[in-house]
């Protein structure tokens, strides 16, 4: 566990402002005639699941986080296609959370104006990251109602594990002299992101005998062909992590009784060996139980650490405090699963884009993030009155690779894949297609032939996912009960994840850099080393136009399941060298 005294160092400025206080937010607030929504856009409805529990006192305590603006954004963007480009002289040379803090550490003017503006409304408690970007703060209710106009703050609870957050049902403004220099705050209104994980009923046995029941890790390692010699030696510094966010626990104890249930013919490690974040004495989530099993079953005998509800506060975003705890430390896994997403729609754009700028300093320092796909298909929505597609957020950024899901054909044989008709796929609405992608997407756009109607995506969108693994009934063990038939994305992420740490380690035993922000390397090698999965669709509008069909997979790259699923030998092979 982290010591909780990170969080008691002093605000690191220049405290002579302090007299000046209300005048001095007066000031800032009369500045400029007025305020401005840094997020209009942004989603305020309540979740499904979620129930309001009424105002919360205005001497209670939250934290908030701000996103200060960053500079060399430009700059930022070139680095990461320089180390992440095969072609490049500069890759695989990666930055170190030193020299991103150099790039985009907002402006001294940036850095003072909100300095200012926080301690005249009497807020002290705040601290900062390496990369200066992000301030999280600690107020009362009535400080936080006052700094950002219009907010009204309201306790809810729910989710699985029934959570308790504090959020404003109110848009909050900002003072219009700040526009130049905070992109969004955090903790008013999103609230934890869901998982994407799925119960599904056990397929119905067709006569088959002696043929596995279920996905289990020595079915995993058989059909991506890995052998009891394809372990982490123990003897490199190379390790991977998986991230929860909503209060789901895992358990050593499970872990141990999986492993003794499934583990026996691979060498594994016995025990997390890093928990990032809190780790309450709740029950065990069959989504933190998931993600740890199956990524320490493919990445075997790697080093793995949990970030666990990185949240130290119901107020606070768990995801934005994700990326927060990235930036505030050097040493980190090369790979991170995560398998968790939103609506894209649901989001504030202020908010996807600087996120979008998160993943980009997380490429330059050649961290390799994994992202579920989603488990809705294409998802449907009506907007201005018309079903389309939903494309789901951060599956959709451009730097994260992100990971579709696939069934065996025959459901009782470790044969082939075919689509498993839940995988999240489609088109962004906020990003435009990257370049490394330009000539996959366009030709899949020409070839295929059951291209569902233009009106349903954007097809000049970022594309996802990139690639993809088994994602139908997995064994997991939550709470010392073996349960079947768990499935989502949430199951091919940390797979994935796994196999690619395996990679990192021969390439690290070679003394090379990590592989760092994959896709551009993978679509210039056009999927090399994975099973082209070619057969099947995903779901999306139950209409008549659609008849509940999204995109269907072909030939090379779709958005259903990407390039494919891992073949390990060959996959290395394409990826082992520099
Ligand atoms: C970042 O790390 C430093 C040093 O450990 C700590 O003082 C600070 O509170 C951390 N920042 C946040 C936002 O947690
Ligand atoms: C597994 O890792 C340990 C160190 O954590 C190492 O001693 C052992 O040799 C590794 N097992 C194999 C089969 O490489
Ligand atoms: C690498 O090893 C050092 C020292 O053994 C350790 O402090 C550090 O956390 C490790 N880094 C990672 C990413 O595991
Ligand atoms: C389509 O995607 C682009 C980004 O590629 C975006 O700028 C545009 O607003 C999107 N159109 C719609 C209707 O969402
Ligand atoms: C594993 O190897 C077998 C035999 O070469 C091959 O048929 C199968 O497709 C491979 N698995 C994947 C996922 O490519």
């Amino acid at each position: 566990m982290e010591g909780g005294d990170k969080m008691t160092t002093p605000f690191p400025l220049n405290p002579t402002c302090h007299p000046c206080s209300l005048l001095g937010l007066l000031a800032l607030i009369v500045a400029g005639t007025g305020s401005y929504t840094p997020e209009p856009d942004q989603q305020r409805t309540l979740p499904p699941g979620w129930a309001s529990l009424g105002r919360v006192d205005p001497e209670e305590e939250l934290s908030l986080t701000f996103a200060l603006r960053q500079q060399n954004l430009e700059r930022l963007s070139e680095l990461v296609q320089a180390v992440s480009d095969p072609d490049s002289p500069r890759y695989g040379k990666y930055l170190t959370l030193e020299d991103v803090a150099e790039l985009v550490r907002p402006s001294p003017l940036t850095l003072r104006t909100v300095q200012k503006w926080l301690l005249a409304a009497g807020v002290r408690n705040c601290h900062s990251v390496t990369t200066q970007d992000f301030l999280t703060c600690w107020m009362s209710v009535r400080q936080a109602e006052l700094l950002l106009s219009g907010s009204e703050f309201h306790r809810y609870v729910g989710g699985p594990a029934k959570t308790y957050v504090v959020r404003s049902p109110h848009p909050y403004r900002l003072p219009k002299a700040l526009a130049p220099h905070v992109d969004f705050v955090g903790g008013l209104h999103r609230f934890p992101p869901t998982s994407s994980l799925r119960q599904r009923p056990e397929p119905q046995v067709a006569g088959a005998i002696g043929l596995h029941l279920g996905v289990t890790p020595s079915v995993i390692r058989k059909r991506y062909n890995l052998t009891a010699q394809d372990v982490g030696s123990g003897t490199t510094n190379n390790s991977q992590a998986c991230a929860q966010f909503l209060e789901q626990y895992f358990h050593d104890s499970d872990l141990a009784q999986f492993m003794r249930l499934f583990g026996g013919n691979f060498a594994h490690q016995a025990s997390v060996a890093r928990v990032v974040g809190q780790q309450g004495r709740g029950r065990a989530g069959i989504e933190a139980s998931l993600d740890v099993e199956y990524l320490m079953s493919a990445g075997a005998n790697i080093s793995t650490w949990v970030y666990s509800n990185p949240g130290r506060h119901e107020t606070q975003e768990p995801f934005l405090q994700w990326l927060v705890l990235l930036s505030n430390e050097s040493a980190l896994p090369p790979v991170h699963t995560v398998s968790y997403g939103d609506d894209e729609d649901s989001l504030s754009s202020a908010y996807m884009q600087r996120v979008n700028t998160e993943f980009m300093k997380a490429a330059t320092r050649g961290l390799t993030l994994l992202f579920a796909s989603g488990d809705s298909g294409a998802g449907c929505w009506s907007a201005s009155g018309r079903h389309q597609f939903r494309p789901s957020f951060p599956a959709s950024s451009p730097y994260v690779t992100t990971v579709g899901g696939t069934s065996f054909q025959n459901p009782f044989q470790v044969t082939n894949e075919i689509v498993d008709y839940i995988s999240g796929g489609g088109f962004s609405n906020v990003f435009p297609r990257p370049s490394y992608q330009e000539e996959a997407v366009a030709q899949f756009l020409s070839s295929s032939p059951h291209l569902p109607p233009s009106s349903y995506f954007n097809a000049s969108g970022r594309a996802y996912p990139d690639v993809a693994a088994l994602s139908d009934g997995y064994w997991v063990v939550s709470n010392h009960v073996p349960i079947p038939w768990v499935s989502g994305t949430s199951a091919s992420t940390p797979v994935f994840g796994g196999i690619l740490s395996l990679i990192n380690e021969h390439r690290l035993l070679s003394g090379h850099p990590p592989l760092g922000f994959l896709n551009p390397r993978l679509y210039q090698q056009h999927g090399a080393g994975l099973f082209d999965v070619n057969h099947g669709c995903h779901e999306s509008c139950l209409d008549e136009e659609v008849q509940g069909q999204g995109f269907c997979s072909g030939p090379g790259w779709d958005p259903v399941t990407g390039w494919g699923t891992p073949n390990f030998p060959a996959l290395l092979k394409t990826l082992i060298n520099p």
